[in-house]
C-alpha cells in the first residue's frame, strides 16, 4: 500500500479494487459515492458496492460495503453498476444489475435494495427484482445493465444500456419510467439511442439527464472513450433528438464516468481511472477521476472544469509572470509527485508548444503533451479528433498525482492517463519552437492528498 504509483489526491478505496463509481448522490449535505468493488483481492471479481461519503470532496469517510453478492439466496455473482435515488415517500433506494453468471451468458435484472435515512445500512431484495429482462416484450436484449435514474417535468424515468439483438443489432440506451411513488413499479418505453456504430459491443453506464433548461446530455461508455450527445428530448415520444457530440475524455484510462447533482445545482462528475497493474499483490488497483463541473456550452458542446474545491488542495506555490517563450522554460524550484499546474499561453505564430512533468533526476519527460497547429499529441501518439482546432489561447490546467495525470485545455479537451513507470519527484516544462508563444501567468502548486477516516470495520482490510 506503500507504492509510489498509488494516487493521493484521486479517491481511492481503503484496499483492493476499484472500478465505476456508482450510485452519486448528494443527500442532506453529504457526497456518497458507492462504487464497483472486489475487497478481496487487486483485482476484478467478486464485485461489491464499497461506499464512502465527504462534505467537501476533499475529506472522506470509509463506510461499511452497500452492496454484497447474495450468492446463498438466489445465487447472485456481482452487483453490478447501478444508480441510487429518493423515492417519492423520501426513502433511499438502490438500482443496481444482477448477475447470476458470467455477464454475456446469462440475462442480468435490475435488482433493488431500500436505504436507511443516513444511506449508511441497506437492505436487498434479491427474489424481487423491479424488472427483468422480459419486461421488453419483444425486443431482445442482451448486455443489459446499469440503470441510471432521473427527473424530468415531475416524472421518474430510468435509463440503462445494452445491446438490441436481431437483423439491426445495435448498441442502444433504453428508457423506463417509474409507475408508482416507491420506484418499484416501472414500465419499459422504448429505445431512446441507438449508437452510431454498427459494430459497437454494447453501451455501459449511460447517464442522461437535463444539464441546460432546453438540453439534454447522454453521457456513455462504449468499451472505448466515454462519448457524449446533447439534444432535445421529449419524454412523451419518447425520443432524444441527438445534436452535437463528442469525446468526454481522450485518454486511454478514463471510463464509466457518472454524475451527481449536488446542493448548489451543479452537475458533478467522477470517472473510474484504470490502467494500473491488476493482481500486482500492491493490495490497491485503481482510483476515481477528480470530479468535474459539467456545464453546456452556448455551441451545445460539454464543458468541463476541475471542481473548485481542489483548490483546498493546494500548498507550495510558484509563479511566473507573463513574458514571451521560446525554446524551453523549466521550473525546477517546485519539484514534487503531486503538482497541479495552470497557465494561459497565446500561440500567435506558434506552430509546436509543448507542457511536460519531467523526472527531476532523471530528466526524461514522464507526461508530454504537445500542441502542433490543429493537432494533439500526448506521449508521441497523436489524439484523434482532438476539438482544440484553430485555438489562439490555451487555457491550461494538468494535474500530476504520482502515476495518474489529468489534462483540462480550454475547458472542451481533458485527458486521463496513467503511467506504470515508478513516479519521483517531477517538475514542470513548457516548451515553443522559434516563432515563439506569449505565457500570460503560470502558477504551479504542490497538492496535499486527500483524508481519510473510518469508524467502521472495513471488509477489504480485514
Ligand atoms: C463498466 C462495467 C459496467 C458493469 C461494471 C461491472 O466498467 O463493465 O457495465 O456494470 O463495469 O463491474
Amino acid at each position: 500500500m506503500n507504492d509510489p504509483c498509488r494516487p493521493a489526491y484521486h479517491f481511492t478505496p481503503p484496499a483492493h479494487w476499484i472500478n465505476d463509481p456508482n450510485g452519486l448522490i448528494h443527500h442532506k449535505g453529504w457526497y456518497h459515492v458507492f462504487y464497483q468493488h472486489n475487497p478481496g483481492e487487486d483485482g476484478w471479481g467478486d464485485i461489491h458496492w464499497g461506499h464512502a461519503r465527504s462534505r467537501d470532496l476533499l475529506q472522506w469517510e470509509h463506510l461499511p460495503i452497500a452492496l454484497a453478492p447474495s450468492k446463498e439466496e438466489c445465487g447472485e455473482q456481482h452487483c453490478f453498476s447501478g444508480c441510487c435515488a429518493i423515492n417519492g415517500k423520501g426513502e433511499p433506494v438502490i438500482f443496481y444489475t444482477m448477475i447470476f453468471g458470467e455477464p454475456r451468458e446469462v440475462p442480468s435484472w435490475t435488482g433493488y435494495a431500500m436505504g436507511s435515512a443516513d444511506l449508511l445500512r441497506w437492505q436487498k431484495f434479491p427474489r424481487d427484482p423491479v424488472m427483468k429482462t422480459d419486461v421488453h416484450g419483444d425486443t431482445r436484449i442482451s448486455e443489459w445493465r446499469d440503470p441510471f435514474v432521473f427527473q424530468f417535468q415531475n416524472r421518474t424515468f430510468m435509463v440503462q444500456g445494452g445491446t438490441r439483438v436481431g437483423k439491426d443489432s445495435r448498441g442502444v440506451v433504453l428508457l423506463y419510467e417509474a409507475m408508482d411513488n416507491d420506484l418499484l413499479r416501472w414500465s419499459y418505453r422504448g429505445v431512446i439511442f441507438e449508437h452510431p456504430q454498427a459494430d459497437l459491443r454494447s453501451i455501459e453506464c449511460p447517464v442522461f439527464f437535463p444539464i441546460a433548461a432546453d438540453r439534454f446530455i447522454l453521457i456513455l461508455s462504449p468499451y472505448g472513450p466515454v462519448q457524449y450527445w446533447t439534444g432535445t428530448f421529449d419524454p412523451d415520444v419518447p425520443r432524444f433528438n441527438p445534436e452535437v457530440s463528442g469525446v468526454v475524455d481522450h485518454g486511454k484510462n478514463y471510463y464509466a464516468a457518472n454524475v451527481f447533482r449536488d446542493g448548489l445545482g451543479r452537475w458533478l462528475s467522477l470517472a473510474w481511472v484504470n490502467g494500473f497493474k491488476e493482481r500486482s499483490g500492491n493490495g490497491w488497483c485503481g482510483c476515481l477521476s477528480l470530479p468535474r463541473v459539467l456545464e453546456c456550452g452556448t455551441d451545445g458542446r460539454l464543458l468541463q472544469k476541475p471542481a473548485p474545491e481542489l483548490r483546498d488542495l493546494r500548498r507550495r506555490h510558484v509563479r511566473r509572470d507573463g513574458g514571451r517563450i521560446q525554446g524551453r522554460l523549466e521550473i525546477t524550484e517546485l519539484t514534487s509527485d503531486m503538482l497541479e499546474v495552470e497557465a494561459v499561453v497565446q500561440l500567435g505564430t506558434c506552430d509546436s508548444l509543448s507542457v511536460a512533468f519531467v523526472e527531476a533526476n532523471s530528466q526524461n519527460a514522464r507526461l508530454e503533451l504537445k500542441i502542433a497547429g490543429d493537432r494533439v499529441f500526448l506521449n508521441g501518439d497523436e489524439i484523434p479528433n482532438a476539438p482544440l482546432l484553430g485555438a489562439n489561447l490555451i487555457e491550461l490546467r494538468i494535474f500530476a498525482d504520482r502515476s495518474v495525470f489529468e489534462i483540462f485545455i480550454n475547458e472542451t479537451f481533458c485527458c486521463t492517463r496513467t503511467l506504470h513507470e515508478s513516479p519521483t519527484a517531477y517538475f514542470f516544462r513548457l516548451e515553443a519552437d522559434s516563432a515563439g508563444a506569449v505565457l500570460e501567468r503560470l502558477d504551479l502548486w504542490e497538492l496535499a492528498p486527500l483524508t481519510y477516516s473510518s469508524e467502521f470495520e472495513l471488509a477489504s482490510q480485514k
